[in-house]
């Protein structure tokens, strides 16, 4: 599987931010943050890019930010996860046949990364894709996780209209359900609401089950 090396510098413009991140912040994790993966998954759930103050500071996908919150207390409703989750990241949290991951693998000024990164990183989510033989379904958490998913299977973005709760055939086995993206804006808004979050796993577990 090809993994990002943690100071990857494909993305000059990242590679930036993270350098002052350093400085800032010796005592943070500041890379290219690594998946949290189980091979044998059926479902994998792709993010859009590490927080500043999350996966960027703990080293771990949605560890210690607002949308981690919504996401692994969603994951332990609908019995994806094990053992607990906190904050820091210091805890016993097991996911059960799910795999997370982001389409941007380094954290982005102002939570938004360019097009080119989102390109440069391509490569590591289709290996990620990749290295998962039982995948079912593929939950996408917002727009640019979305299109990224789509161009990973080169398919035609014209053809895969992102919105909440749909979902496409992304080959003969694998589905992709798009979901909002769980972000403290999104909730706050009531852009996306828990009970719609709780449809795009119910769905995930239906798509499994079939
Ligand atoms: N944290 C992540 O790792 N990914 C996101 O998309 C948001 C927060």
């Amino acid at each position: 599987m090809i993994e990002p090396d943690k100071y990857c510098s494909k993305c000059e413009r990242l590679k930036g931010f993270r350098d002052i991140n350093i400085k800032k912040y010796p005592e943070w994790f500041n890379g290219a943050v690594p998946s949290i993966i189980n091979k044998n998954s059926e479902i994998l759930i792709v993010g859009l890019a590490p927080g500043l103050n999350g996966a960027n500071k703990t080293g771990r996908p949605f560890t210690g930010d607002h949308a981690g919150l919504t996401l692994f207390h969603t994951l332990e409703k609908h019995d994806f996860l094990d053992g607990n989750y906190k904050e820091d990241g210091k805890d016993n949290l097991k996911l059960k046949n799910c795999s997370i991951t982001n389409a941007v693998r380094c954290v982005p000024p102002k939570n938004l990364p360019k097009s080119n990164e989102i390109k440069n990183c391509e490569n590591f989510l289709k290996s990620t894709i990749s290295i998962h033989k039982n995948l079912k379904v593929i939950v996408a958490l917002g727009l640019i996780s979305h299109k990224s998913i789509i161009s990973t299977f080169n398919l035609k973005q014209k053809d895969y209209k992102f919105g909440h709760s749909n979902k496409h055939n992304l080959s003969k086995k694998i589905k992709l359900l798009d979901s909002y993206h769980c972000s403290r804006y999104n909730i706050n808004t009531k852009r996306l609401t828990q009970s719609m979050f709780d449809k795009i796993f119910i769905e995930a577990n239906k798509i499994i089950l079939n």
